[in-house]
Formats: structure tokens, C-alpha cells, sequence
């Protein structure tokens, strides 16, 4: 695979091309994740679930994530390196450009938000800087408290304008990428369709640009119960190899996810 950077992700949006996304905690999943063609990886702050158990993202700090992003890139090989800023790193501009600055000297490409319109200042000082950034909308797991839960966003009109208009918002001000999680499908079509940068989707229907997913649901070993939207991949594999290869292909060709991942 040729290097991955942003302008790949703008190209494969203009080619109607999809492409793949993971986490990933470590150098040696990373590489395992690149080599099977993943284009995107994200350090996401799920790892406060899936590798230190907690209950929601919240606990996961700075230091944290930054010891994980090390780890992934000396592993990523050709993949683009997303790094999620953790809760409260937004706290004001200048935190959050302070740790922004950190992620980035940690060694990632692109800096992961979560928030909605209210944002667009602090995304504007942010790529002003040089620092692309991936807005985070729909269900943000970093306000699961205030959500009520993990629960599908945007399925009343109402909301489903507002997730639109903030992804407007966010792209005007300088987001390069959008990623949409836990939303029907047919507004991460219409939300894809509106955006002119690339929409990476979770649990948002099968029209987004790029698919992304849980490293730990891919090869179904994730504690509890699964959401919709995830697929085990190991199933049809003979490793962990042929699982992030089989999530590859089946991205890109628009396999996955199918009717019956989609809200
Ligand atoms: O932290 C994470 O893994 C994420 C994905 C669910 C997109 O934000």
C-alpha cells in the first residue's frame, strides 16, 4: 500500500472509492492492520473499554493515549494515523491546542474530536496550525452521560437536521474529516452526500465513505453485549490476518456493513 495521507482519503471520496478503517492500541496489531490494507488507524480513547475495562471512555487521559499512539506508529507502516483527543481535552483553546500539539508530537496525522457546532473555533485554531482534524458527530461517547446512553442519534427529524448542520459547521471551519457514529443510514447518506470531505461511518449505514470499527468486535472479543453494528470477523478467518483482511476487502467492496448492521 502507498502511504496513506489526507489528500489519499479526498481522492477515494472523489472516486466514489471506500475505504477501511481500525483501532489500534499497539505496534503489533497496527502492523497486522496495515498489512492487510487498512488505510486509517485511530487510537481511540475506546481503549478505556476494551483494554482497561472501564465502563465508558471518560477515565482515558492524555499521557494514556499518547503511550499508545507511540506504540502505534512505530507500527503503522503505510496506514494514517488518527488519534482521538481524550474527554475534557477540549476544556478551552488553549488546552485543547496544547493537546492537540501533544498527540501530534506522539505521532499522529490527525487529531479525532468529539462536539458539535460549538467547536468550530477551537477546529478553526486547530487546522490554522497545521493540525487536520476528524469531527466526531452523532453518538459521541465522551457525553454518554448526557445521551441517556449508547443510543442511536438522529433518528426524529429534528435531530437529524442538527447533526447535518453541525457537520456543515465543522467542515466550514476547517474539519477535513467527519465521522458519524450510531445514526440511521439514510442520514449518513445524506449527510455523506451534502459534505464535500470524506465521512468515515460507524453503525451509519453502508453509504459513508470509509467504515470504521473496533478492533476488538472485528475478531469478537469484546466483553458484553454487541452492538448492531459490528460484525465478527473472525468467523470466516483462519487468523487474525485473514479477519482484518476479509473486513478490508468486504469494506471496499461495500460487503460490509450490510442491512442488517444498519440502523
Ligand atoms: O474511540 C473509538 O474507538 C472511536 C470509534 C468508535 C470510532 O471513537
Amino acid at each position: 500500500m502507498k502511504t496513506v495521507t489526507l489528500s489519499t482519503l479526498q481522492a477515494f471520496k472523489r472516486a466514489g472509492e471506500s475505504f477501511s478503517c481500525l483501532t489500534a492500541y499497539d505496534a503489533s496489531f497496527a502492523r497486522a492492520a496495515s498489512d492487510a490494507g487498512i488505510e486509517v488507524l485511530l487510537v481511540g480513547d475506546s481503549l478505556g473499554m476494551v483494554l482497561q475495562g472501564h465502563a465508558s471512555t471518560l477515565p482515558v487521559t492524555l499521557e494514556e493515549i499518547c503511550y499508545h499512539t507511540r506504540c502505534v506508529a512505530r507500527g503503522k507502516g503505510a496506514s494514517l494515523l488518527m488519534v482521538d483527543l481524550p474527554f475534557m481535552g477540549n476544556a478551552s483553546t488553549e488546552r485543547l491546542l496544547e493537546n492537540a500539539g501533544e498527540l501530534m508530537r506522539a505521532g499522529a496525522e490527525m487529531v479525532k474530536v468529539e462536539g458539535e457546532a460549538w467547536m468550530a473555533d477551537g477546529i478553526r485554531e486547530l487546522t490554522r496550525r497545521g493540525v487536520p482534524v476528524c469531527a466526531h458527530l452523532g453518538l459521541t461517547p465522551q457525553t454518554v452521560h448526557q445521551l441517556g446512553g449508547y443510543k442511536v442519534q438522529g433518528r426524529d427529524t429534528e435531530r437529524a437536521t442538527q447533526i447535518l448542520e453541525d457537520a456543515r459547521v465543522l467542515v466550514e471551519a476547517g474539519a477535513s474529516v467527519i465521522l458519524l457514529e450510531c445514526v440511521p443510514a439514510s442520514l449518513g447518506r445524506a449527510i455523506t452526500e451534502a459534505l464535500d470531505v470524506p465521512v468515515i461511518g460507524i453503525g451509519a449505514g453502508p453509504d459513508t465513505d470509509g467504515q470504521i470499527l473496533v478492533m476488538h468486535d472485528v475478531l469478537d472479543v469484546t466483553a458484553g453485549r454487541r452492538p448492531r453494528f459490528v460484525k465478527n470477523f473472525m468467523a470466516e478467518a483462519e487468523d487474525i490476518h485473514g479477519a482484518f483482511r476479509r473486513y478490508h476487502e468486504d469494506v471496499k467492496a461495500r460487503r460490509f456493513p450490510a442491512e442488517e448492521h444498519c440502523f
